[in-house]
């Protein structure tokens, strides 16, 4: 029998892909929206084969009923404390409700088991979710997939093209964690379809290290980046602190100090991911940062020459 799975976010960007994924998978897809989401994306969702529940409100009560007879729901909404602790925890009652035995948060990060609070605000509210979420009956099943791969191309300040530097903070040789969404969104899927997932899988479709990047780029683009070392974790740490005073942005998502907080995350060992579930599911095939460089490189020339 066809396995259902309800996806909330899916209006978002890491969303849709998992939708595909779990369509190409043969899954059969129902998706939640807010009245207030998109109309044009609900409909390019449709047109995929999803079944859309569109909500009045987001209550136990509308969405225990999205839920009934679903196997597995996979949670990637994206905000602050109104969306990952009070939105998240409306929609696992009503899975719980609905009697859904499994749920996959909105987690997709590097691995913050190992941080305590107050190292990064945005993992700190998916910690505290997990309290709540651990204390439930429900199976619960998070993907640590370290920084998305995609972000090298532009939100990352680490391959800076114009200047062509690579700008890394602490070791060189300190390998980081990368997957591109796409493959965290395959990787969701087939875990979303799983019956037997445990607590936590984690995955790196790329372990690669500033000075590998450099090489990376180098040869992808045939230019000469240089390697710029911007400071240890103590100064990016500092620099955090005086960047939340001068320049608060705690309402946003993504203020400054917050991207600061990923990277102070990301260079500390106790992020790295030594030994990565990548096999669990063998049809994915991972795509490299010299993968993901490639393909932007063709982009680009391809945008100049057309
Ligand atoms: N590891 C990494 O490097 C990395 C990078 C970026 C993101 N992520 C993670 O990936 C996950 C998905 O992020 P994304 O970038 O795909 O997010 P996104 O594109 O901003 O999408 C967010 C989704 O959440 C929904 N949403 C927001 N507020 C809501 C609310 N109050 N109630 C119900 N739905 C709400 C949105 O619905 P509407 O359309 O109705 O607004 C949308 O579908 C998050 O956990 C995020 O932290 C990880």
């Amino acid at each position: 029998m066809r396995k259902i799975i309800l996806v909330a976010g899916a209006t978002g960007n890491l969303g849709e892909r998992i939708v595909r994924a779990l369509i190409d998978k043969g899954a059969e897809v129902r998706i939640v929206v807010r009245s207030g989401s998109k109309i044009e994306k609900i409909n390019k969702l449709e047109k995929l084969g999803v079944k859309v529940y569109k909500l009045h409100h987001w209550n136990v009560e509308e969405l225990t009923q999205a839920c009934l007879e679903v196997s597995c729901v996979v949670s990637s909404l994206a905000g602050l404390r109104e969306v990952i602790i009070d939105a998240q925890t409306v929609l696992l009652d009503a899975a719980i409700a609905a009697g859904v035995p499994r749920f996959i948060p909105s987690d997709y990060s590097l691995d913050f088991t190992k941080f305590a609070f107050g190292e990064n605000r945005n993992l700190d509210l998916r910690r505290e979710f997990h309290e709540y979420l651990d204390k439930t009956p429900i199976a619960a099943t998070t993907i640590f997939n370290g920084a998305f791969a995609d972000m090298l191309t532009g939100q990352m300040p680490v391959i800076l093209f114009k200047q062509k530097l690579v700008l890394y903070w602490g070791n060189a040789d300190d390998r980081w964690d990368f997957t591109t969404m796409d493959d965290t969104a395959a990787y969701t899927a087939n875990a979303a379809i799983d019956i037997s997932t445990p607590r936590y899988l984690r995955i790196a479709g790329d372990q690669i290290s500033p000075r590998q990047i450099r090489e990376v780029v180098n040869k992808v683009t045939k230019n000469k980046f240089r390697l710029i070392r911007a400071g240890g974790q103590g100064l990016l740490g500092l620099i955090i602190k005086i960047a939340r005073k001068i320049a608060p942005g705690e309402k946003e998502l993504y203020p400054a100090w917050q991207g600061m907080q990923y990277m102070h995350n990301m260079i500390d060992k106790r992020s790295k991911i030594d030994t990565p579930d990548n096999s669990r599911y063998p049809e994915i095939h991972w795509t490299s940062v010299k993968d993901l460089l490639t393909a932007y490189q063709e982009s680009i020339s391809f945008a100049s020459t057309s």
